[in-house]
């Protein structure tokens, strides 16, 4: 019989790749998403890809009654938890909202995978948790405690408080650290496609060039760096994808353990770079202007993923350039979609 999984922030970016691999890996995904930051054309894109559409159900996790009501519906195996409010800069002018959204949400979450003991899951984390004063590259090891925004913040809260329930709740996590995800499924019918002005620098890149945004404003070009620019490894988010399912095949059949894996890729690009390669990919110029550092832009993080290579055999394969083109291609087709 197929496992039930429950797959929060399921017509998010990220989450919406996870609906379909979990699917195609033939599992039965019960998604679950309150629309803030995401729309149902999400729903319709994975539909198309599958030519079915699992369950879902319009809840946000802080409404515990509603949110109960799908645990009673279903005798779920395993969560995978992407229900995230997820931008730096907006966890820094409204860091209660980030509190709220994301350590709440998931402590109601946690409350009631434990009452209907639901005891695995899988934690989408970040690189925004390790301490600026590591040595690079970080391995899973490195220390975790002085985050630089109230994102990370509300990311090491959470794996504390699921490394404890590990141990005395008798949780099964597996805990995922990732960074910049981009790209696009190769059917370009999903995509990171935000209800409002993306604050990620793919999505904003996209819509300047195809003319939707008027201008790019770059973050700095005093840096440490080849030119000036910011560097960032840019993970291809089917990769990352593949990167949860391995995880959790190894995993799946684990009980009361905390297992952390980087997923990264040292797929090293600036902000500049990446802009002349959007430019090459769509065959035209991108209107931008250079504008001071921002305060909360995070500094130099690479990690180490020899941990995920060796354990979990799984390496990111895709190259910038090719997450690009799925990215640009996304965009043409959702515009034709949408006439
Ligand atoms: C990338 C680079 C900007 C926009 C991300 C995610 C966050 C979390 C951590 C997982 C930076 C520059 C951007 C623009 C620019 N991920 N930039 N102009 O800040 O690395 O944060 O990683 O937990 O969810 O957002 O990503 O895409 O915003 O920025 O110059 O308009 O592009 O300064 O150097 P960031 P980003």
């Amino acid at each position: 019989m197929k496992k039930n999984i429950l797959i929060t922030g399921a017509t998010g970016y990220i989450g919406s790749h996870g609906v379909v691999a979990f699917e195609q890996a033939w599992y039965k995904v019960v998604m679950l998403d309150n629309f803030s930051n995401s729309s149902m054309k999400s729903l319709d894109g994975i539909e198309k890809i599958l030519w079915y559409s699992p369950d879902f159900f319009e809840v946000d996790l802080r409404d515990k009654t509603a949110l109960e009501k799908v645990f009673q519906e279903y005798n779920f195996d395993w969560v995978i938890h992407f229900a995230w409010l997820k931008s730096v800069a907006e966890s820094c002018t409204q860091a209660l909202k980030y509190f709220d959204n994301n350590v709440v949400g998931s402590m109601i979450l946690f409350e009631l995978m434990d009452k209907h003991s639901v005891k695995n899951i899988v934690f989408s984390s970040s690189a925004t948790v390790y301490d600026a004063e590591n040595t690079l590259p970080l391995t899973e090891q490195a220390s975790v405690w002085n985050t630089s925004n109230p994102y990370g913040t509300t990311k090491f809260l959470l794996e504390k408080i699921l490394e404890d329930l590990s141990k005395k709740s008798w949780f099964n996590v597996i805990n995922l650290r990732y960074f910049n995800p981009i790209g696009a499924h190769s059917s370009w019918y999903i995509w990171e496609n935000p209800k409002w002005i993306p604050n990620n620098l793919l999505p904003f890149i996209i819509k300047t060039i195809a003319g939707e945004l008027p201008e790019l404003k770059v973050f700095g070009n005093d840096y440490n760096t080849l030119d000036g620019s910011w560097v960032r490894d840019y993970i291809d988010v089917v990769d990352l994808i593949d990167g949860h399912l391995k995880a959790y095949s190894r995993h799946a059949a684990d009980s009361n353990s905390f297992e952390i894996y980087n997923l990264w890729v040292w797929n090293w690009v600036s902000v500049l770079e990446m802009i002349s390669i959007a430019e090459s990919v769509v065959g035209k110029k991108l209107n931008y202007s250079i504008w001071p550092r921002r305060d909360w832009d995070l500094g130099e993080v690479y990690c180490d993923p020899s941990k995920a290579k060796n354990i979990l055999g799984w390496q990111a394969k895709t190259w910038v350039k090719q997450s690009i083109e799925n990215s640009w291609k996304f965009y043409n087709k959702i515009s034709e979609w949408n006439k």
